[in-house]
C-alpha cells in the first residue's frame, strides 16, 4: 500500500479526552475515531489489524473443529424471558420495541440464541459433539465506557458454544477451547495468564478467564509464580502472612474496656497501641433474607465479591440500620454475644482479638473465635501483593490486568429452560451440556498496546501488525531512492509480505514520526547518502536499533527477521 493513497490521519499532540495509552496511541496513530462514548469508528489501519485477529481465530477455531455461523444481533425477548435472563440484566442490556410493540433487545451475548437454534436442530447423540461460533457484534450499554478501545458499547467478539452429551464431553471442549485460546493469544504477542474466575452471570460451575498484564486493566489477578496458581482477586485465595504475635494476647481475658469515641480498627489499636492484627472488623450487612455479620481480621479488607458468593446478593448497612437492628452504634459493634448470623475469614480462626463490645464506648478483649463466637469460616478478605499463597505457601503477586477472554462451564444453565434436549442411545430425552467461549478481538488489539508501547508510539507485535515492514524513502524525488524503494516494494510484496510504502512529498523527520507512531515492526529507510554505499538501514521498531546492510541484502536480512 502507498501512504499518499491511504487514509492514516495521525495527530501531533495527544487528545485530551482519552486516558488509557491503547485509547491516546489508536486516536493519535490514526486507528480510530470516536463518535460518542464508547462507539468507534475504525479507520482503514484497524480493519487491517482487526483483520489478522480474525484470521487467527478462524484458524485456530477452525482447528478444533469448531464451525462458523452468524446469528442476528437483534433478539426477540421472549427467548431471554425464558431463561430469566430478560428481567435478571439490568441497564447493561440495549432494550427497544419493534413496529408492532414487541419487546426486542440487541445482543449482548447469545447463549439464548445458540441455544435456541440447537433446541430446534439438535435430535440425537449422534449428532454430537457441536462446536458452533461467530465473529458478530454485541451491544452492552456499559457502565463505564471510559477505557476508550478496552471497553465500547458495540464491540465484536468471537462467541463459540459447545454442545455436548455429557460432562466429560463438555471437559474436553472446555480443554480445547483452552488451549486453542492460548495459541491465539501467544500468535497475537500478549502476555497472559489464564486465571480461574467466577462464572458470575453466565451461570455454571467453573470458568477460566485469559489476562493480558496491564497497569490499564480493571481486573486485578493473584498469581504464584512458584505453583502457577493464578486467579482472579474476585475468588483468589490467600493466606495473609502470618505476622509476629509480640504481645502477650495468649494470657487476655475476656474483658470489656473503655474505648471512648474510638470506633475504628484504626482509632482504636492507635489507643491501645496494638497492631490491627489483633482486631476482628465487624461489619453488618444486608443480605437478602437477612441482616448478618461479615468479620475480617483488622489489617485485612473485606472482598465484598467473594462474600457475595457465599451469602447472595449483599449490601453493607447503613449506619442507621447498624443502630435500628443491633441497638449499638457503628463503631462498636462484635461477634461476641450477638444473635446474628456471622460468616468470618479464614484468617481469623486462629488467635486472641479485640472486637466492638456491642456496647457504647466499649470493646471486648480476648475474644478466642470458635470459643466465643460460632461463624462459618470462608475466605472473604483481598488478597494482597505478599500474602502467601493458599496452595504452596510462596508469595503471591497482585496484577492490574485486562480480560481478553473467557470459557465458561454452562452444564444445563440454559438447555434446560430452553428445553435443548437430544435423545441418547436408549432413546431417553436428556439435556444438552454447553460450555460458553468469548474473546474480543478489539480489546485484544487495545491490550497489544497497552503491553507494547513506548513514548514514540505503537510497537505491534509481529502476528497482528497492519503491515509487516514500512519503507521510507527519504526523498521520493530522488531517481535513485525511488528506484531501490520501489524495487523492494515489489519484491516484498511478491513474496506475501504486507508492505507500506511511504511515498509522501513531506520532510523525512515527518516520516520517521508517523512511522515510530503506527508501529509497524520493520523499517527500511533508503537514504540518498546511504545508497552512494550501497547501504540502506532496517530499522526495529522495537528496539530502536539500526543496521546499514547492503542493498542486494537488505530483503534476506528482513526476511530472516520477519521470518517469511
Ligand atoms: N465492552 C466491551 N468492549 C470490548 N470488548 C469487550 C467488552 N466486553 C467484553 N468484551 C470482550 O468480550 C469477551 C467475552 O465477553 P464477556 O461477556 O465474557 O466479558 P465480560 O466478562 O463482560 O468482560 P468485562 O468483565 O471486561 O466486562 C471479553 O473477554 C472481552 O474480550
Ligand atoms: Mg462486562
Ligand atoms: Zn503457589
Amino acid at each position: 500500500m502507498l501512504f499518499s493513497k491511504m487514509f492514516i490521519p495521525t495527530l501531533r499532540e495527544n487528545p485530551a479526552e482519552a486516558e488509557a495509552v491503547s485509547h491516546v496511541l489508536m486516536l493519535r496513530a490514526g486507528y480510530v475515531r470516536q463518535l460518542a462514548a464508547g462507539l468507534y469508528i475504525n479507520l482503514p489501519l484497524a480493519i487491517m489489524v482487526l483483520d489478522r485477529i480474525n484470521v487467527i481465530i478462524r484458524e485456530e477455531m477452525k482447528a478444533i473443529g469448531a464451525q462458523e455461523i452468524s446469528m442476528p444481533a437483534l433478539h426477540p425477548a421472549e427467548i431471554w424471558q425464558k431463561t430469566g435472563r430478560w428481567t435478571e440484566i439490568g441497564d447493561e442490556m440495549f432494550r427497544l420495541k419493534d413496529r408492532g410493540e414487541r419487546d426486542m433487545c440487541l445482543g449482548m451475548t447469545h447463549e439464548e440464541i445458540i441455544t435456541w437454534l440447537a433446541a430446534m436442530e439438535i435430535r440425537s447423540y449422534r449428532e454430537l459433539p457441536q462446536i458452533w461460533y461467530q465473529i458478530q457484534t454485541k451491544f452492552r450499554d456499559e457502565a463505564r465506557p471510559k477505557s476508550g478501545i478496552l471497553r465500547t458499547r458495540e464491540f465484536l467478539m468471537k462467541d463459540s458454544y459447545s454442545f455436548d452429551r455429557n460432562e466429560d464431553g463438555l471437559e474436553e471442549n472446555y480443554q480445547k477451547h483452552a488451549d486453542a485460546y492460548k495459541r491465539i493469544f501467544e500468535r497475537c504477542g500478549l502476555k497472559f495468564y489464564q486465571v480461574d474466575s467466577d462464572p458470575g452471570m453466565m451461570g455454571g460451575a467453573t470458568a477460566h478467564e485469559f489476562m493480558a498484564l496491564s497497569p490499564a486493566g480493571e481486573d486485578s489477578v493473584a498469581l504464584c509464580e512458584k505453583c502457577g496458581y493464578s486467579a482472579n482477586t474476585e475468588l483468589a485465595l490467600s493466606v495473609p502472612i502470618p505476622q509476629p504475635r509480640i504481645s502477650d494476647e495468649e494470657n487476655w481475658k475476656l474483658e470489656d474496656i473503655s474505648t471512648p469515641e474510638k470506633r475504628t480498627v484504626a482509632e482504636v489499636s492507635g489507643f491501645l497501641g496494638l497492631s490491627p492484627l489483633y482486631f476482628i472488623k465487624s461489619l453488618l450487612m444486608i443480605g437478602e433474607k437477612e441482616p448478618f455479620l461479615a468479620l475480617v481480621r483488622g489489617d485485612q479488607e473485606l472482598h465484598e465479591k467473594k462474600l457475595q458468593r457465599i451469602a447472595g446478593e449483599l449490601r453493607p448497612a447503613l449506619k442507621e440500620e447498624i443502630k435500628d437492628i443491633l441497638g449499638v452504634e457503628a463503631g462498636f459493634i462484635g461477634p461476641v454475644d450477638s444473635k446474628l448470623k456471622k460468616i468470618a475469614d479464614i484468617s481469623l480462626r486462629t488467635g486472641t482479638y479485640i472486637s466492638g463490645a456491642n456496647k457504647k464506648g466499649f470493646h471486648k478483649k480476648g475474644i478466642r473465635p470458635d470459643v466465643h463466637f460460632q461463624a462459618d469460616w470462608h475466605d472473604i478478605h483481598v488478597a494482597k501483593q505478599g500474602d502467601n499463597c493458599h496452595k504452596c505457601s510462596s508469595s503471591l503477586s497482585i496484577e492490574n490486568a485486562i480480560e481478553i477472554g473467557n470459557i465458561f462451564k454452562l452444564g444445563t444453565k440454559y438447555s434446560k429452560p430452553l428445553n435443548a434436549v437430544y435423545l441418547d442411545e436408549k432413546g431417553k430425552e436428556k439435556p444438552l451440556i454447553m460450555g460458553s467461549y468469548g474473546i474480543g478481538p478489539a480489546r485484544i488489539a487495545a491490550a497489544a498496546i497497552e503491553q507494547n508501547n513506548d513514548r514514540d508510539g505503537i510497537i505491534w507485535p509481529s502476528g497482528i501488525a497492519p503491515f509487516d515492514v514500512e519503507i521510507i524513502p527519504l526523498d521520493f524525488n530522488d531517481t535513485e531512492v525511488k528506484r531501490i524503494t520501489e524495487s523492494f516494494y515489489e519484491n516484498l510484496k511478491s513474496q506475501g509480505i504486507e508492505v507500506l510504502m511511504d511515498d509522501r512529498d513531506v520532510r523525512p523527520g515527518i516520516k520517521f514520526k508517523d512511522a515510530d507512531l503506527i508501529g509497524i515492526p520493520w523499517q527500511i529507510i533508503v537514504g540518498g547518502k546511504s545508497l552512494k554505499e550501497d547501504k540502506v538501514e532496517i530499522k526495529s521498531r522495537r528496539t530502536q536499533n539500526t543496521e546499514k546492510v547492503p542493498v542486494d541484502e537488505a530483503i534476506i536480512k528482513l526476511g530472516s527477521n520477519i521470518k517469511i
